[in-house]
């Protein structure tokens, strides 16, 4: 772009959002009361093959009409998105261009689900199809008997992994996967109770392989296997890496690492072989049915324009709430015990990577950027932090998740009165209620977004990631920042280092602490 063309850029986006500012702030029930077509025009579904090459579809649905977008706002965003270049960085993504522009890097994680260039998806093939061999051989006892798999890694290496696991292995898991993060041992001496040492595999998923908190726990469950008699504990170990050198350095068998592609950041990696304690306890079929559900929202993202688009029509409401109605947070309350860990999932996937506070040219950001993103599982949530949502002083946005076809087998009322509390919470936060007693009054007004999904199996899980993937990517190409780095997180990391080697000058306050904990 030249810099007649960046300045006409600036000029556009600009004026985009001073249209968008100058808008009036109209009523939910305004909305709906001006335009009954509302619920049609503004639910979008995404759909996938129930089985590979079947003719039957699933899919989810999606209600933004609970928003306070309309056809001006609607309008206004998408002009927006033009000035941001929305179509040129969505063809960067997905065609390999260095989008990562801070750390000179293309962000490929597309191309793990057959979305994008074809010398990329040929490379995420073949590392998929390695992986598959691996994950078919142990099932046929290549490594002796396998009951258990131990998963250690953290963030992206960790966040993925433990939410499909916990989703799709209600019924049966063909192994028994514990994924262990924290540094704190207390996490990992749980895993070593549950498992037996005999018949457990230890899976070490680092993009880097050098994170403290995975190194150390990955030396430990070694020295626990040796303590327990196993005699090749190295033979136990896979590792799951973008640094392939680093594993084999570390003591890894060539054999048993499992690469994965620079490109593809550790919070988007869940369809590389950070996925392979998934493959092993769902099998790889489901995994690649996982696969199939993300690239059909590929396939949407790629394909839609505008407001026809899901995930941007998600961003657009995203920007709406944090840039115009000052919303610090985004609430995401899934009615599914299966999706217990989406908030946890999400929380990184968003904060991880849209809070920023500069653009991809190093200038301020001109308002806020990712909001917080919490949330819980209904119905429990309802009978703890629901209070604030429909009373509290904070306007704060809801996404609802729920599946239509139920996860348990109990009496069917169970999954009615879920389904139904679902829908209910989002119409009272809409509608609200007057009463004569303010204590008693809910003022109402108050938006949502509900994901109403065929059933919560594997493609349904892998259209959800990919959902709020592209969401993220289209906030921040809307706010003119890189979703892709994550500097935040060094500084903190960096004066652990200076503690431990007692080379780092600290503020009074620190040394006072580190002198109580015994550290100074
Ligand atoms: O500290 C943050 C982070 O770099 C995340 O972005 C990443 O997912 C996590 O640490 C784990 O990193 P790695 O996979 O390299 O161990």
């Amino acid at each position: 772009m030249s810099t007649s063309d960046g300045a006409k850029g600036h000029a556009a986006i600009a004026a985009a959002w001073t249209q968008l500012k100058a808008l009036p702030q109209p009523k939910l029930a305004d909305l709906f009361a001006a335009d009954p077509d509302r619920p049609a025009s503004l639910t979008r579904r995404i759909a996938w093959p129930v089985e590979p090459g079947s003719a039957g579809e699933a899919g989810m649905r999606i209600d933004f009409s609970k928003t306070h977008l309309n056809d001006d706002a609607l309008t206004a965003f998408e002009a927006l998105a033009e000035a941001a270049g929305f179509d040129a960085a969505r063809e960067a993504l997905f065609g390999g261009g260095i989008i990562n522009v801070t750390e000179g890097r293309a962000a490929t994680h597309g191309a793990l689900r057959g979305s994008g260039t074809p010398a990329q998806v040929d490379e995420a093939e073949a590392l998929l199809t390695r992986m598959s061999l691996l994950v078919e051989a142990i099932h046929e006892g290549a490594l002796g008997e396998i009951k258990h798999c131990i998963a250690i890694g953290i963030g992206g290496s960790a966040l993925g992994p433990a939410l499909a696991i916990d989703a799709l292995t209600r019924d049966l898991a063909l192994v028994d996967v514990h994924v262990v993060s924290n540094i704190d041992g207390l996490a990992l001496e749980q895993a070593f109770r549950a498992c037996d040492p005999e018949t457990t595999l230890i899976a070490v998923a680092s993009k880097t392989f050098t994170t403290i908190e995975t190194m150390t726990n990955a030396e430990s469950a070694l020295k626990w296997l040796a303590e327990n008699g196993v005699d090749d504990p190295g033979g136990r170990v896979i590792a799951l890496t973008a640094s392939p050198e680093k594993a084999v350095e570390w003591g890894v068998d060539e054999t048993r690492v499992l690469p994965f592609i620079e490109s593809v950041g550790g919070r988007y990696s869940l369809f590389s072989s950070i996925g392979f304690p998934v493959a092993l306890a769902i099998g790889m079929e489901e995994f690649r049915a996982m696969l199939a559900g993300a690239k059909a929202v590929d396939d949407h993202f790629r394909a839609e324009e505008g407001r026809a688009n899901a995930p941007l029509l998600a961003a657009f409401a995203d920007q709406y709430y944090t840039r115009l109605r000052g919303c610090q947070t985004r609430a995401v309350f899934a009615y599914d015990e299966r999706l217990a860990l989406l908030p946890d999932y999400l929380q990184q996937l968003e904060m991880e990577s849209n809070g920023k506070s500069v653009k991809t040219d190093g200038s301020p950001v001109d308002g806020p950027t990712a909001a917080i993103t919490w949330g819980g599982v209904g119905t429990d949530a309802q009978h703890a932090v629901f209070q604030l949502l429909h009373q509290g002083t904070h306007l704060i946005p809801v996404d609802f998740l729920v599946s239509i076809g139920p996860g348990d087998q109990l009496d069917p009322a169970h999954h009615r009165i879920l389904l139904m509390n679902c829908l209910a919470q989002g119409a009272a936060l809409m509608a609200g209620k007057p009463a004569d007693d303010p204590a008693r009054a809910y003022p109402g007004d108050r938006p949502s977004t509900t994901f109403l999904i065929d059933d919560c199996d594997a493609a349904a899980l892998g259209a959800l990631i990919a959902f709020h993937e592209h969401r993220t990517f289209a906030n921040a190409v809307l706010m003119g920042i890189n979703p892709f780095d994550q500097f935040g997180v060094e500084l903190g990391k960096a004066i652990a280092k200076q503690i431990e080697s007692g080379e780092g000058e600290f503020d009074a306050s620190t040394r006072a602490l580190l002198a109580a904990a015994g550290l100074g």
